[in-house]
């Protein structure tokens, strides 16, 4: 076994499901005699769990979105070096709910932020962290945005527009076809409980590749 543990993120747009899959994925590596960390972004340290309440904060509909995209990167470089990175060299595997293609899709595609800027930032704050595996949740912006219409108030990111949340999606499915060998597509719209399933296919294809 590879003595460095593996990265593995989950992506996808609201009401895909991330949630539910986060606790079946660990149940599942736990299983598997993993050690596991889980984590979510942004947030995972006082620091960034800080920055996140500040940023989903609808009370907060000023933030432009230069400093959006520089509190998300702030939260990430703090969680890659306080807890990630650390656990990585420990040989443990880390589960991160959301990473560095958030940032592209909600800041670049969502907020118009130049892809430029956003790879820079890339390049700076994550230390040349990148994900071994990237599970992507797709599924249609009315579906999602449906099944997350009961969860109570929305955070500042919710209440944006469907347009918003297409150009969201639209990057994430850019993103997965740029980098297949990362990226396992997952269509959400499917039971929690196919979900789960293909998404274990994609987490034991890369364990096995480790072993
Ligand atoms: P979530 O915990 O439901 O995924 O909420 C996190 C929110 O933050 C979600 O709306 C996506 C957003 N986000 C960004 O806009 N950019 C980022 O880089 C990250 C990590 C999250």
């Amino acid at each position: 076994m590879n003595s460095r543990g593996r990265f593995i993120t989950l992506e996808g747009g609201e009401g895909a499901g991330k949630s539910t899959l986060l606790k079946g994925l660990h149940d599942h590596l736990l299983q598997r005699g993993v050690t596991l960390l889980q984590v979510r972004e942004p947030g995972g340290t006082a620091l960034g769990e800080a920055i996140r309440s500040i940023v989903l904060d609808p009370s907060h509909p000023d933030i432009s979105a230069e400093s959006e995209l520089l509190l998300m990167f702030a939260a990430r470089a703090q969680l890659v070096r306080e807890r990630i990175l650390p656990a990585l060299t420990a040989g443990q595997w880390v589960l991160c709910d959301r990473y560095v293609d958030a940032s592209y899709a909600y800041q670049g595609a969502g907020r118009g932020q130049p892809q430029e800027r956003i790879a820079e930032l890339e390049r700076w704050a994550c230390a040349g962290l990148k994900a071994d595996l990237t599970l992507l949740l797709d599924l249609p912006v009315s579906t999602g945005r449906a099944r997350a219409a009961g969860r109570g108030a929305a955070d500042r990111i919710e209440t944006e527009a469907d347009a918003f949340f297409e150009r969201v999606r639209q990057a994430y499915r850019e993103r997965a076809e740029a980098e297949p060998q990362r990226f396992h597509v997952i269509d959400a719209s499917q039971s929690p409980d196919n979900v789960l399933q293909a998404a274990i296919a994609a987490v034991d294809h890369v364990f096995e590749a480790n072993s």
